[in-house]
């Protein structure tokens, strides 16, 4: 079985984020967290930071926007070279030909969902999409406690991508730990983002690998 981890640098040293990022090459992909204070009540940052990051991870950057009008912004962070670019279902006005535009710019296009939100409109695009996220924590902060009453969308979603077949790869977000990635990983995610279980340890290779091994579990 797949598994992929993805540490989120919202909880790492935001003046240390070089030394940070280079932390991580045992990771599959550096999880990053877009947030503009409107979707979200939070900021971190924008395109620029982005760049400079890509330029000294170990690993390619999965680029997580949590921003309101999605479908001007998102295409941006395509361009500018990030491995995939997720953006918010509540976020977008036209999420097909947002999806189209950022795999015409080379990302991998990924379609996030917060918790409170339906999957069923979303199912029958899978084929427009390579990832999708589910929240299990309301989009914003690290640190929160996970939601196991958003699996049900997993395994919906792990259906539909049965039926319509291809390498589309399923993502959660929040409260990720080794307590509760087994529960996610059951209900069909192969992909897990984590913050705090990660840049909170001793060791992040440790880590990395303990959750790892706990989704296979
Ligand atoms: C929350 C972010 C997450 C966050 C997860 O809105 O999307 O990526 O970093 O943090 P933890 O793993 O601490 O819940
Ligand atoms: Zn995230």
């Amino acid at each position: 079985m797949t598994v992929r981890i993805n540490p989120s640098i919202l909880s790492a040293d935001f003046v240390n984020l070089q030394r940070e990022v280079e932390r991580l090459e045992t990771a599959d992909l550096v999880h990053v967290d877009v947030m503009d204070n409107h979707f979200v009540p939070n900021l971190t940052f924008g395109p620029r930071m982005v760049e400079r990051l890509q330029a000294v991870s170990p690993v390619p950057l999965d680029v997580h926007l949590m921003i309101s009008d999605a479908d001007r912004w998102a295409p941006g962070y395509a361009e500018l070279g990030a491995f995939s670019v997720t953006f918010h279902a509540e976020a977008a006005t036209d999420v097909r030909a947002t999806a189209r535009a950022l795999r015409e710019r080379g990302a991998r296009a990924g379609l996030a969902v917060k918790p409170g939100t339906p999957i069923e409109p979303y199912l029958e695009l899978v084929p427009e999409f390579d990832q999708f996220l589910v929240m299990t924590v309301e989009p914003g902060f690290g640190g929160q406690s996970f939601m196991p009453e958003t699996m049900p969308k997993l395994r919906a979603l792990r259906e539909a991508v049965r039926r319509h077949g291809g390498d589309v790869w399923l993502q959660v977000d929040g409260g990720i730990s080794v307590d509760t990635i087994g529960v996610a990983a059951e209900a069909g995610a192969d992909t897990f983002v984590a913050g705090s279980s990660v840049f909170g340890a001793d060791s992040v290779e440790r880590a990395i690998e303990e959750l790892r091994a706990a989704a296979r579990a």
